[in-house]
């Protein structure tokens, strides 16, 4: 490592809350699916910020769009009424079946917003004393104390931070009759992803996401879906509930909604949003001028250059190669996985040497629960990044067994 980086990492080591266990990369700049570092070393970015430069970094339209709508309006709060906000939730909204939605800032603020939003309709609108949430073993749904604890993992994440509140249960993915069983006159809601992202890309089984809705509807709890990381078009639908035509209560979204910008949504079916009313919940940056505006801008890419077509030709593309390069290596690669641009190559041993090695050759991915390539790249990459991707980790196990 240079100098600079080792001066930078010295400086942070002093002064950053110590939470992040971080790659040994400094990242200047980045543009398209290409990411720099301090010392101009080029990357090939195949995270995209943790599925969050959908449209690639630095996308011209929306920097435009940025600078425009800053010289225009940035911030005046939630006690006035916005254009840019209006006209992101109409054009949102025209890519689901959902009637409303609840703007805010991150992943875990829109799973907060849906969790408060399921206890307050059961309780105001349904008259039931009914709270549970339901998840699933392995899921992620964020930090704050509530998402934490709806979370199906154990350890750091929730270590520590106890009492955690009550109400969040989890059952094992994929158990149909252990959901079943679970969901009682207690359930508010059922929350999951349609394929877990930190639980090491986990697509839920068709059959098994359209019984878990069925068992919503037949029990009277509501069904909802975090979308933060799969949304706007990542596996190759706009969400990735449609890939079932499922037709969640409520789901949210966050990662990709403004490229880059913090913001996340929660979006209802209009029977349930009435569990909000004017006071019941607030976030003061929420739908804000220019992160309405980019977003807004966001959706109207991803559709007028049908990014969900793309997600899937690349998708397949890529999972085509990688299984080649597990049918060469079966001994190394167990499993590869994925829904459009969301994909899992599972290694059958610890990776984290397969994975440094490929960063030392330009390729920059995740590496989850120690064992699988966590791959989540713009959806603007190329096909020639994602095969020489294929042909680096191919390379690379073939020298560790010289
Ligand atoms: C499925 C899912 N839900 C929620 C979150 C939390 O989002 P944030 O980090 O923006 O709070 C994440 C973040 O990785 C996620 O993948």
């Amino acid at each position: 490592m240079s100098s600079k980086y080792d001066a930078l990492v010295a400086r942070e080591k002093k002064v950053l809350c110590q939470t992040y266990g971080r790659y040994p990369l400094a990242i200047e700049k980045a543009v398209g699916a290409r990411m720099t570092d301090l010392d101009g070393k080029e990357y090939v970015d195949l995270l995209a910020g943790i599925a969050v430069a959908n449209l690639g970094h630095s996308h011209p339209e929306l920097l435009k769009v940025m600078a425009e709508q800053a010289q225009e309006l940035l911030h005046v709060s939630n006690l006035f009424f916005q254009p840019r906000q209006v006209e992101l939730a109409e054009i949102l909204l025209s890519t689901c079946a959902c009637d409303r939605v609840f703007f805010c800032n991150s992943g875990a603020e829109a799973n907060e917003a849906a969790i408060k939003l399921a206890r307050r309709y059961m309780r105001t609108v349904r008259y039931k004393d009914a709270y549970e949430i339901i998840t699933l073993t392995g899921s992620f749904h964020g930090r704050t104390l509530a998402t934490l604890t709806a979370t199906g993992q154990a350890g750091r994440i929730k270590e520590g931070f106890e009492p955690l509140p009550e109400g969040f249960r989890a059952v094992p993915f994929g158990d149909i009759e252990a959901l079943r069983s679970a969901v009682t006159q207690k359930t508010a809601a059922v929350l999951v992803e349609m394929v877990q992202g930190e639980g090491g890309v986990l697509p839920l089984p068709e059959a098994y996401a359209r019984e878990v809705q069925e068992i919503c509807r037949a029990a009277g709890c509501l069904f909802m879906v975090d979308e933060v990381q799969t949304g706007l078009c990542r596996t190759g639908k706009f969400w990735a509930h449609q890939h079932f035509g499922l037709t969640p209560d409520v789901f949210t979204t966050s990662k990709a909604l403004a490229n880059g910008l913090p913001m996340g949504a929660m979006l209802a079916q209009e029977h349930v949003a009435k569990g909000f009313v004017p006071g019941a919940h607030a976030t003061t940056f929420g739908g804000g001028g220019v992160v309405s505006a980019v977003a807004a801008k966001v959706i109207e890419i991803l559709k007028r250059d049908d990014m969900a077509g793309q997600a899937r030709d690349l998708g397949a593309l890529a999972l085509d190669a990688f299984r080649k390069v597990q049918d060469k290596h079966p001994e190394c690669i167990s499993n590869v996985r994925g829904l459009g641009l969301m994909i899992g190559i599972e290694l059958s041993a610890p990776g984290e040497k397969i994975h440094s090695e490929l960063r030392e050759r330009g390729f920059v991915c995740n590496l989850a629960h120690g064992r699988v390539l966590r791959l989540l790249p713009p959806l603007v990459i190329s096909a020639d990044d994602l095969l020489a991707f294929a042909a680096a980790l191919d390379d690379i196990i073939e020298s560790n067994k010289a």
